[in-house]
């Protein structure tokens, strides 16, 4: 498995890509690792291609740059994000549709295609998303507690489970986001809301932040601790993980043989169920080795093709691809 991304200097300097890409883009969201996702994904000029997770069109337009007759079925779960992705993207080779990434069989079947080249899922939030305080993701500028992707779709706000979930349940949701005290964010939440409802983004980052600087006296523990927080209730509020889980068996049962996923992560939680799932795709019999025949019927379906991080130069022109972890696999056979 390739775990060095040096040769993508064939698609050219990074700086001059994006660049490229964001030329006269007004609310463009700079795609992470371009260069890494055209030289392990597009590995057919003429083929057919999905980004699951469109944004506002960075990625789909970095697959363009290299596709001759090939065609892209971009999808993206947030209204907003399609109306700025179609003020960015205008070729008749990408469809576009409002939907998730879990209606990618439904999508495929309406537009009869059975299988794919490549599926890319880019995860996390777009720009627009943290520009926009009305959305709630932001927690330096004031917004009402929001962070739904699908603002029609997903009934639960992060005013729901801020307010409404059982200190118990806050736990779960700050660990499995990674935060790194979650019992004591929990109870100053908790603690917060006895005297009113939690409304605003400040107010939540203001309860967190003293919270921090009570358990950690030193400063320099204290750095970024706002961000996993709101991570956390932001993949709550979406239902992320579970959401990636299925999403990926299903992209997964849409390659063809040859045909490549790359998957772009933002932190170790979500990189470990990626790591997992194409694990379980590429392992075969587990049936005991003394066994004589197998009864598990598993077959080995994908294989390992590259684990990278973005190079020291992505990272200074775009910061926010420091946490990036890109992973790639190639179906080697049907389920
Ligand atoms: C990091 S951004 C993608 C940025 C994009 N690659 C670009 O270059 O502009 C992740 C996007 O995934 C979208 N998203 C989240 N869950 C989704 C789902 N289940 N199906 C489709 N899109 C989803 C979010 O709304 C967000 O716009």
């Amino acid at each position: 498995m390739e775990k060095s991304n040096k040769n993508s200097e064939q698609f050219g300097d990074i700086k001059t890509i994006i660049e490229k890409i964001t030329y006269m883009k007004s609310k463009i969201h700079i795609p992470v690792m371009p260069r890494e996702v055209l030289k392990f994904l597009l590995i057919n000029e003429d083929g057919v291609y999905v980004d699951a997770t469109a944004g506002t069109g960075g990625h789909t337009l970095t697959l363009l740059s290299k596709l001759k007759n090939g065609k892209i079925i971009a999808l993206e779960k947030d209204a907003e994000m399609v109306k700025i992705f179609k003020e960015n993207v205008n070729d008749a080779r990408v469809f576009i549709v409002h939907t998730s990434y879990l209606n990618l069989h439904d999508i495929l079947k309406e537009l009869r295609i059975e299988k794919v080249d490549g599926i890319l899922f880019d995860l996390g939030i777009s720009s627009p998303h943290v520009d926009n305080p009305e959305r709630g993701f932001s927690y330096d500028k004031e917004g009402p507690l929001d962070m739904r992707f699908d603002q029609h779709g997903t009934f639960i706000t992060a005013y729901d489970i801020v307010n409404g979930s059982s200190f118990a349940e806050l736990v779960k949701i700050l660990k499995e986001g990674g935060v790194n005290i979650p019992t004591r964010i929990a109870r100053a939440i908790v603690k917060a809301r006895e005297i009113a409802p939690i409304k605003t983004t400040t107010e939540l980052a203001k309860i967190v932040k003293r919270a921090f600087a009570r358990t950690f006296k030193n400063k320099k523990f204290r750095k970024n601790v706002v961000a996993p927080v709101f991570q956390a209730i932001r993949i709550a509020v979406n239902n992320e993980f579970s959401e990636l889980r299925e999403g990926l068996k299903r992209a997964i049962s849409s390659l063809r043989v040859g045909g490549r996923i790359a998957i772009i992560t933002f932190h170790s939680a979500e990189d470990k169920i990626v790591k997992d799932t194409l694990k379980e795709f590429a392992r075969g019999c587990v049936c005991p080795p003394k066994q004589p025949i197998c009864t598990c019927n598993r077959k080995k379906t994908v294989k390992f093709i590259a684990k990278l991080k973005p190079t020291e130069e992505e990272i200074e022109i775009n910061p926010r691809a420091r946490s990036a972890t890109l992973r790639i696999a190639e179906k080697i056979a049907e389920e």
